[in-house]
């Protein structure tokens, strides 16, 4: 089985709770593996490594990118539990791609994990989430807002149906807040160095565009 951790691009959207350990039971109890697809939610941005630790997964592969280098350099990375090594007994997994390992994505891999350690911005993406979901959070009292949701630095805003968040995106782009809206959701995913003035600003502008969509 191949799964997000949370949903990204899909909408933020979080498992209901204890879904993610019954999947494991359940994927277990049949010997199906598990792969986790945690381009989006490794390495912080739920407050944790990886998300697999927030729900207490134990992925058999576990696919990760972005975060990896902070987009600095393209860098995707697999990891592969040693359950899953040890059922090749041995035998050499033959893949390739021209640039396997590359030492500059490599050392940008490095330094850039680092950097994330140094600064604790695991904690900072729980701090920066939380304060964007507290001040988006009055908006669900409007009338053209259906959920304001978030796990960590993964944030959504979704309106009612019959809404269209395109609106939205384009009245914040004006202000000079960049969101990603599309059908009926405003996704957000800052940077984990964002400061606090500036997840305020995010949240006047768009709070702000909600209303006047709800007005
Ligand atoms: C959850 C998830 N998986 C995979 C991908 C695709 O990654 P790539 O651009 O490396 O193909 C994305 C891209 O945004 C994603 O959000």
């Amino acid at each position: 089985m191949i799964g997000e951790p949370v949903l990204g691009v899909g909408g933020m959207i979080p498992p209901p709770d204890g879904y993610w350990p019954r999947v494991q039971e359940v994927l277990r109890a049949h010997g199906i593996l598990l792969v986790l697809d945690e381009i989006v939610t490794a390495y912080g941005r739920t407050g944790h490594w990886f998300a697999a630790e927030r729900y207490g997964l134990q992925p058999n592969v576990l696919v990760t990118a972005k975060a990896l280098t902070s987009g600095y350099i393209p860098m995707g990375a697999v990891l592969i539990h040693d359950d899953v090594v040890a059922m090749l007994e041995g035998t050499a997994f033959r893949h390739g791609f021209t640039y396997n390992g590359h030492p500059v994505g490599a050392a940008v891999a490095l330094a850039n994990l680092g950097i994330i350690e140094r600064e604790g911005l695991l904690q900072r993406a729980v701090e920066i989430g939380g304060r964007l979901l507290d001040g988006l959070k009055p908006a669900e009292q409007l009338d053209a807002v259906a959920e304001v949701r978030g796990v960590g630095a993964m944030l959504a805003v979704e309106l009612a149906s019959g809404h269209d968040a395109e609106g939205v995106g384009a009245d914040a782009r004006q202000q000079g807040v960049i969101v990603r809206a599309t059908g009926q959701k405003i996704v957000l995913s800052p940077p984990l160095v964002i400061e606090p003035d500036q997840a305020d600003r995010i949240v006047e502008v768009l709070g702000g565009a909600l209303q006047r969509l709800g007005s």
